[in-house]
Protein backbone atom coordinates (compact mmCIF):
# COMPACT_ATOMS: atom_id res chain seq x y z
CA UNK A 1 0.00 0.00 0.00
CA UNK A 2 1.51 3.29 -1.14
CA UNK A 3 2.20 5.32 1.61
CA UNK A 4 0.17 8.87 2.40
CA UNK A 5 2.21 11.94 2.33
CA UNK A 6 3.77 13.49 5.57
CA UNK A 7 1.07 16.61 6.64
CA UNK A 8 3.29 19.51 7.50
CA UNK A 9 3.29 22.50 8.74
CA UNK A 10 6.48 24.83 7.19
CA UNK A 11 7.55 27.77 9.81
CA UNK A 12 9.59 29.98 8.37
CA UNK A 13 11.94 33.33 7.28
CA UNK A 14 12.58 33.12 4.06
CA UNK A 15 15.93 33.45 3.22
CA UNK A 16 16.86 32.05 -0.10
CA UNK A 17 18.08 28.51 1.63
CA UNK A 18 14.19 28.33 3.24
CA UNK A 19 12.72 29.63 -0.01
CA UNK A 20 14.41 25.94 -1.89
CA UNK A 21 13.12 24.39 1.22
CA UNK A 22 9.45 25.48 0.67
CA UNK A 23 9.91 24.88 -3.19
CA UNK A 24 11.36 21.17 -2.63
CA UNK A 25 8.28 20.53 -0.31
CA UNK A 26 5.76 22.17 -3.07
CA UNK A 27 7.50 20.07 -5.41
CA UNK A 28 6.64 16.32 -3.72
CA UNK A 29 3.26 16.21 -3.32
CA UNK A 30 4.14 12.06 -3.22
CA UNK A 31 5.90 12.76 0.17
CA UNK A 32 4.02 15.92 1.10
CA UNK A 33 0.96 17.83 1.98
CA UNK A 34 2.13 21.70 3.10
CA UNK A 35 -1.17 22.31 5.27
CA UNK A 36 0.20 25.91 5.57
CA UNK A 37 3.25 28.30 5.69
CA UNK A 38 3.58 30.30 9.21
CA UNK A 39 6.08 33.29 8.68
CA UNK A 40 7.91 34.08 11.36
CA UNK A 41 10.70 37.01 11.95
CA UNK A 42 14.15 36.34 11.76
CA UNK A 43 16.71 36.54 8.64
CA UNK A 44 14.81 40.03 7.70
CA UNK A 45 11.74 41.51 9.46
CA UNK A 46 8.36 39.48 9.45
CA UNK A 47 6.50 41.69 7.08
CA UNK A 48 9.06 40.82 4.23
CA UNK A 49 9.24 36.84 5.51
CA UNK A 50 5.89 37.16 5.02
CA UNK A 51 6.06 38.68 1.93
CA UNK A 52 8.80 36.43 0.80
CA UNK A 53 6.55 33.19 1.72
CA UNK A 54 4.09 34.35 -0.78
CA UNK A 55 6.65 34.96 -2.94
CA UNK A 56 8.15 31.83 -3.57
CA UNK A 57 4.76 29.86 -3.30
CA UNK A 58 3.56 31.77 -6.25
CA UNK A 59 7.00 31.09 -8.25
CA UNK A 60 5.88 27.30 -7.33
CA UNK A 61 2.63 27.75 -9.04
CA UNK A 62 0.99 27.50 -5.97
CA UNK A 63 -1.04 30.22 -4.67
CA UNK A 64 -3.35 28.13 -3.05
CA UNK A 65 -0.70 27.47 -0.56
CA UNK A 66 -2.12 29.48 2.82
CA UNK A 67 0.41 31.84 4.44
CA UNK A 68 -0.14 33.55 7.49
CA UNK A 69 2.19 36.22 9.09
CA UNK A 70 3.52 34.61 12.67
CA UNK A 71 5.26 36.42 15.82
CA UNK A 72 7.27 39.70 14.85
CA UNK A 73 9.62 39.71 17.30
CA UNK A 74 11.24 37.06 20.02
CA UNK A 75 10.02 36.32 23.41
CA UNK A 76 11.67 38.56 25.06
CA UNK A 77 14.33 39.62 23.20
CA UNK A 78 14.81 41.99 20.49
CA UNK A 79 15.37 40.65 17.41
CA UNK A 80 18.51 40.18 15.03
CA UNK A 81 18.36 39.97 11.75
CA UNK A 82 20.73 38.96 8.94
CA UNK A 83 20.43 41.32 6.02
CA UNK A 84 24.13 40.72 5.77
CA UNK A 85 23.66 37.18 4.60
CA UNK A 86 20.48 37.13 2.63
CA UNK A 87 20.52 41.02 1.52
CA UNK A 88 17.59 43.70 2.15
CA UNK A 89 15.02 42.10 1.18
CA UNK A 90 15.52 38.58 2.76
CA UNK A 91 15.26 37.31 -1.09
CA UNK A 92 18.16 39.03 -2.79
CA UNK A 93 19.55 37.25 -6.09
CA UNK A 94 16.74 36.79 -8.51
CA UNK A 95 14.48 39.42 -9.96
CA UNK A 96 11.12 38.31 -8.87
CA UNK A 97 7.57 39.65 -8.93
CA UNK A 98 5.74 41.09 -6.27
CA UNK A 99 2.89 38.51 -4.87
CA UNK A 100 -0.47 38.71 -5.71
CA UNK A 101 -1.67 36.08 -3.70
CA UNK A 102 -3.12 37.67 -0.21
CA UNK A 103 -1.68 36.82 3.36
CA UNK A 104 -4.46 35.17 5.73
CA UNK A 105 -6.14 37.14 7.87
CA UNK A 106 -5.66 34.58 11.05
CA UNK A 107 -1.77 35.02 12.80
CA UNK A 108 0.06 32.24 12.27
CA UNK A 109 0.44 30.84 15.67
CA UNK A 110 -3.46 30.28 15.61
CA UNK A 111 -3.07 28.55 12.54
CA UNK A 112 -0.45 26.27 14.39
CA UNK A 113 -2.82 25.50 17.47
CA UNK A 114 -5.86 25.21 15.05
CA UNK A 115 -4.59 22.71 12.68
CA UNK A 116 -3.03 20.72 15.61
CA UNK A 117 -6.37 20.81 17.44
CA UNK A 118 -8.15 19.94 14.24
CA UNK A 119 -5.91 17.31 12.48
CA UNK A 120 -5.80 13.80 13.82
CA UNK A 121 -3.29 13.89 17.27
CA UNK A 122 0.09 12.35 15.61
CA UNK A 123 -0.53 13.27 12.44
CA UNK A 124 1.41 16.70 11.59
CA UNK A 125 4.98 17.54 11.45
CA UNK A 126 5.81 20.48 11.98
CA UNK A 127 8.59 21.98 10.31
CA UNK A 128 10.75 25.00 11.47
CA UNK A 129 13.59 26.43 9.55
CA UNK A 130 14.09 29.85 11.39
CA UNK A 131 13.53 30.98 15.36
CA UNK A 132 11.55 29.11 17.15
CA UNK A 133 9.46 32.13 18.13
CA UNK A 134 5.97 31.00 16.47
CA UNK A 135 6.03 27.54 17.79
CA UNK A 136 7.21 28.31 21.15
CA UNK A 137 4.32 30.58 21.34
CA UNK A 138 1.42 28.54 20.09
CA UNK A 139 2.64 25.60 22.66
CA UNK A 140 2.78 28.34 26.15
CA UNK A 141 -0.75 29.41 24.29
CA UNK A 142 -2.18 26.04 23.75
CA UNK A 143 -0.18 23.14 26.05
CA UNK A 144 -2.82 20.48 24.56
CA UNK A 145 -1.16 20.33 21.36
CA UNK A 146 2.38 19.86 22.26
CA UNK A 147 1.15 16.00 22.13
CA UNK A 148 -0.53 16.18 18.97
CA UNK A 149 2.84 16.79 17.26
CA UNK A 150 3.82 14.39 15.10
CA UNK A 151 7.42 15.05 15.28
CA UNK A 152 9.31 18.25 14.93
CA UNK A 153 12.11 18.36 12.03
CA UNK A 154 14.17 21.90 12.16
CA UNK A 155 16.91 23.49 11.14
CA UNK A 156 19.20 25.02 13.89
CA UNK A 157 22.09 24.57 15.97
CA UNK A 158 25.77 23.27 16.14
CA UNK A 159 28.05 21.59 18.01
CA UNK A 160 31.28 20.93 16.54
CA UNK A 161 30.78 22.89 13.36
CA UNK A 162 30.21 26.09 15.75
CA UNK A 163 28.31 29.20 15.72
CA UNK A 164 27.53 31.14 12.45
CA UNK A 165 26.55 34.65 14.09
CA UNK A 166 28.44 34.44 17.31
CA UNK A 167 31.67 32.15 17.77
CA UNK A 168 28.93 29.46 20.36
CA UNK A 169 25.67 29.74 18.34
CA UNK A 170 23.73 29.34 15.22
CA UNK A 171 21.35 32.01 14.14
CA UNK A 172 17.78 30.46 14.42
CA UNK A 173 18.72 29.19 18.25
CA UNK A 174 20.83 32.52 18.84
CA UNK A 175 17.71 34.75 17.89
CA UNK A 176 15.31 33.36 20.12
CA UNK A 177 17.05 31.01 22.94
CA UNK A 178 14.23 31.13 25.11
CA UNK A 179 11.71 29.79 22.14
CA UNK A 180 14.49 27.17 21.63
CA UNK A 181 14.82 26.00 24.86
CA UNK A 182 10.61 25.50 25.32
CA UNK A 183 10.55 23.35 22.00
CA UNK A 184 13.64 21.31 23.40
CA UNK A 185 12.06 20.75 26.71
CA UNK A 186 8.85 19.43 24.64
CA UNK A 187 9.22 16.16 24.82
CA UNK A 188 8.06 16.10 21.49
CA UNK A 189 10.33 13.48 18.57
CA UNK A 190 12.86 15.95 17.59
CA UNK A 191 15.26 15.75 14.36
CA UNK A 192 17.60 18.31 13.90
CA UNK A 193 19.88 19.43 11.14
CA UNK A 194 22.13 21.83 12.57
CA UNK A 195 25.33 23.34 10.90
CA UNK A 196 27.23 20.16 10.92
CA UNK A 197 25.58 18.56 8.44
CA UNK A 198 24.38 21.49 6.37
CA UNK A 199 27.75 22.85 5.97
CA UNK A 200 28.20 19.57 4.30
CA UNK A 201 25.40 20.76 1.84
CA UNK A 202 26.97 23.08 -0.07
CA UNK A 203 26.22 24.67 -3.80
CA UNK A 204 29.52 24.03 -5.65
CA UNK A 205 29.52 25.39 -8.94
CA UNK A 206 28.72 22.42 -11.05
CA UNK A 207 25.77 22.19 -8.88
CA UNK A 208 24.43 25.65 -9.08
CA UNK A 209 25.06 25.31 -12.75
CA UNK A 210 22.37 22.09 -12.54
CA UNK A 211 19.72 24.45 -11.23
CA UNK A 212 20.65 26.74 -14.23
CA UNK A 213 20.42 23.79 -17.13
CA UNK A 214 17.11 23.19 -15.55
CA UNK A 215 16.01 25.90 -17.81
CA UNK A 216 13.33 27.25 -15.82
CA UNK A 217 12.35 29.87 -14.02
CA UNK A 218 12.71 27.80 -10.96
CA UNK A 219 15.88 26.47 -11.89
CA UNK A 220 17.23 30.08 -12.78
CA UNK A 221 15.60 31.74 -9.81
CA UNK A 222 17.46 28.74 -7.07
CA UNK A 223 20.54 29.60 -8.77
CA UNK A 224 20.87 32.97 -8.51
CA UNK A 225 19.62 33.02 -5.00
CA UNK A 226 22.76 30.42 -4.03
CA UNK A 227 25.02 32.86 -5.87
CA UNK A 228 24.06 35.64 -3.96
CA UNK A 229 23.58 34.08 -0.67
CA UNK A 230 26.94 32.16 -1.29
CA UNK A 231 28.92 34.81 -0.56
CA UNK A 232 29.01 35.26 3.31
CA UNK A 233 30.18 31.29 3.67
CA UNK A 234 32.96 31.83 0.91
CA UNK A 235 33.77 34.96 2.91
CA UNK A 236 33.98 33.28 6.39
CA UNK A 237 34.19 29.91 6.36
CA UNK A 238 36.25 29.67 2.35
CA UNK A 239 33.26 27.83 1.68
CA UNK A 240 33.03 26.22 -2.06
CA UNK A 241 29.18 27.34 -2.09
CA UNK A 242 26.07 28.39 -0.56
CA UNK A 243 25.12 25.56 2.38
CA UNK A 244 21.77 24.76 2.01
CA UNK A 245 20.27 24.59 5.66
CA UNK A 246 16.62 24.55 5.30
CA UNK A 247 16.00 22.22 2.40
CA UNK A 248 17.95 19.53 4.53
CA UNK A 249 14.87 19.71 6.39
CA UNK A 250 12.57 18.42 3.74
CA UNK A 251 15.02 16.43 1.93
CA UNK A 252 15.05 14.33 5.36
CA UNK A 253 11.44 13.96 5.21
CA UNK A 254 11.28 12.68 2.15
CA UNK A 255 14.43 10.54 2.39
CA UNK A 256 15.96 9.92 5.64
CA UNK A 257 18.12 7.36 4.91
CA UNK A 258 20.63 10.13 3.11
CA UNK A 259 21.51 11.47 6.46
CA UNK A 260 22.74 9.90 9.53
CA UNK A 261 23.23 11.45 13.03
CA UNK A 262 22.94 10.15 16.55
CA UNK A 263 20.30 10.23 19.59
CA UNK A 264 21.76 12.94 22.14
CA UNK A 265 20.84 15.32 24.51
CA UNK A 266 20.44 18.95 23.61
CA UNK A 267 20.37 22.04 26.10
CA UNK A 268 19.79 25.71 24.84
CA UNK A 269 22.19 28.38 26.60
CA UNK A 270 19.63 30.99 27.65
CA UNK A 271 21.91 32.85 30.52
CA UNK A 272 25.30 33.65 29.64
CA UNK A 273 25.05 36.77 26.81
CA UNK A 274 29.07 34.94 25.62
CA UNK A 275 27.41 31.33 24.46
CA UNK A 276 23.72 32.52 24.27
CA UNK A 277 21.69 30.07 22.14
CA UNK A 278 24.53 27.74 22.14
CA UNK A 279 23.22 24.02 21.69
CA UNK A 280 25.03 21.95 24.24
CA UNK A 281 25.23 18.68 22.67
CA UNK A 282 26.10 15.59 24.82
CA UNK A 283 27.30 13.93 21.61
CA UNK A 284 29.74 11.69 24.01
CA UNK A 285 27.04 10.97 26.61
CA UNK A 286 29.23 12.13 29.50
CA UNK A 287 25.99 13.56 31.68
CA UNK A 288 23.07 11.51 32.62
CA UNK A 289 20.68 14.07 30.52
CA UNK A 290 18.19 11.85 29.00
CA UNK A 291 18.91 12.26 25.02
CA UNK A 292 15.72 14.30 23.65
CA UNK A 293 16.77 15.03 19.82
CA UNK A 294 18.19 12.94 16.81
CA UNK A 295 21.31 15.35 15.93
CA UNK A 296 21.87 14.70 12.24
CA UNK A 297 25.62 15.57 11.89
CA UNK A 298 26.44 13.81 7.75
CA UNK A 299 24.40 13.29 4.48
CA UNK A 300 25.23 12.04 1.40
CA UNK A 301 25.49 15.38 -0.62
CA UNK A 302 25.39 13.81 -4.29
CA UNK A 303 22.00 12.39 -3.62
CA UNK A 304 20.87 15.20 -1.34
CA UNK A 305 21.34 17.29 -4.72
CA UNK A 306 20.31 14.94 -7.12
CA UNK A 307 16.93 14.56 -5.04
CA UNK A 308 16.68 18.40 -4.72
CA UNK A 309 17.61 19.25 -8.75
CA UNK A 310 15.20 16.27 -9.72
CA UNK A 311 12.38 17.65 -7.75
CA UNK A 312 12.99 21.22 -8.75
CA UNK A 313 12.76 20.30 -12.38
CA UNK A 314 9.10 19.08 -11.75
CA UNK A 315 7.98 22.79 -10.92
CA UNK A 316 5.74 24.85 -11.78
CA UNK A 317 3.47 20.94 -11.09
CA UNK A 318 0.35 21.14 -13.49
CA UNK A 319 -2.67 22.27 -12.20
CA UNK A 320 -4.02 19.06 -9.68
CA UNK A 321 -6.91 17.17 -10.79
O1 LIG B 1 21.87 29.54 10.48
C1 LIG B 1 21.17 29.23 9.29
C2 LIG B 1 19.70 29.43 9.47
O2 LIG B 1 19.45 30.80 9.79
C3 LIG B 1 18.90 29.15 8.18
O3 LIG B 1 17.61 28.72 8.52
C4 LIG B 1 18.84 30.51 7.55
O4 LIG B 1 17.71 30.63 6.68
C5 LIG B 1 18.65 31.38 8.76
O5 LIG B 1 17.27 31.33 9.12
CA1 LIG C 1 15.68 29.97 7.69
Amino acid sequence: MSKLPRKIIIDTDPGQDDAIAILLALASPEDIKVLGITAVAGNVPLELTAKNARIVCELAGRPDIPVFAGCDAPLCRPLVTAEHVHGKTGLDGPALPEPQMPLQDLHGVDFIIDTLRREPSGSVTLCPLGPLTNIATAFDRAPDIVERVQEIVLMGGAYFEVGNITPAAEFNIYVDPEAADTVMKSGIRITMMPLDVTHKALVTRPRNEAFRALNTPVGRAVAEMTDFFERFDREKYGSDGAPLHDPTVIAHLIAPRLFSGRFVNVEIETGSELTRGMTVTDWWRVTEREPNAMFIGDLDAERFFALLTERLARLPLPPAG
